[in-house]
């Protein structure tokens, strides 16, 4: 794991293989090692780049970070790492950082991958549980969101090493990304003005982002490729790596 601080924030990542440039943004409550299945079969192309977002691992808690604030520390991370452009992948909260940061940094996206993700903002009363749930975490503690581990997916097996990463974070960063993720802008409109290759992975089975919300921005962006997972949930990383791999690596040439 290593450190970088930049503009006096910590930036923590994990970095393997070589090849292409590969940035993968990790979801809610979750950290950098829910991709590490996913990176083994990834190393040989690229070079994976796996960051802690602000808040959660090892990063630095940014108590008001919005989802452009954490697509702004994307894009430090790679300055500071000499890179100019990346492929940038994303899964459920990760995907709406990659969506801010295609937005705000088109020129810096070699192509952009949801995994088990939107582009639609929160309904009102999504918005407002997410604040009830922030209020709960920061008095009762990450516990509160434990159950979350059996909602991220559809396999059991993986249950208990999401409920491992789940309590390592920090009451205040997962208030923080609630915040944010309640925030957040709808990038639907955004869609058609991408000028790169854009892949949508979605399990079928995922009952956290229903995959009719992969197939609503494939409507506004018919040339993306989507693929939908039989029999997976909302982890397809972790349900069906070989496939998600292998899309990744087809598309991002
Ligand atoms: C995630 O998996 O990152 C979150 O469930 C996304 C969300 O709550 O919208």
């Amino acid at each position: 794991m290593e450190k970088l601080l930049i503009n006096g924030l910590t930036l923590a990542y994990e970095r393997c293989g070589a090849g292409r440039p590969l940035v993968l943004l990790h979801g809610f409550p979750l950290d950098h090692t829910v991709w590490q299945a996913l990176a083994a079969l990834l190393e040989d192309d690229f070079d994976v780049i796996m960051p802690d977002v602000y808040g959660f691992g090892a990063s630095t808690l940014l108590e008001e970070a919005s989802m452009d604030d954490m697509a702004a520390g994307v894009l430090a991370l790679l300055t500071a790492l000499g890179i100019d452009s990346a492929y940038i992948a994303g899964h459920s909260m990760g995907g709406y950082i990659a969506l801010s940061f295609a937005r705000q940094f088109p020129q810096q996206v070699r192509g952009l991958a949801l995994i088990g993700s939107q582009a639609a903002a929160d309904i009102p009363e999504r918005k407002a549980g997410r604040y009830v749930t922030a209020q709960q975490v920061m008095q009762n503690g990450v516990e509160v969101v434990l159950d979350m581990a059996g909602k991220l997916t559809l396999n059991p097996g993986l249950v208990a090493s999401l409920q491992q990463i789940i309590l390592r974070q920090r009451p205040a960063g997962i208030a923080a990304a609630l915040g944010a993720m309640a925030g957040r802008i709808d990038s639907t409109e955004h869609l058609s003005g991408f000028r790169f290759p854009v892949l949508l992975v979605h399990g079928v089975d995922d009952n956290l982002i229903s995959v009719e919300r992969a197939r609503d921005i494939k409507k506004q962006l018919p040339q993306a490729s989507l693929l939908e997972l039989q029999g997976v949930g909302h982890s397809p990383m972790l349900e069906a790596p070989e496939e998600t791999a292998q899309a990744m690596r087809m598309l991002f040439k």
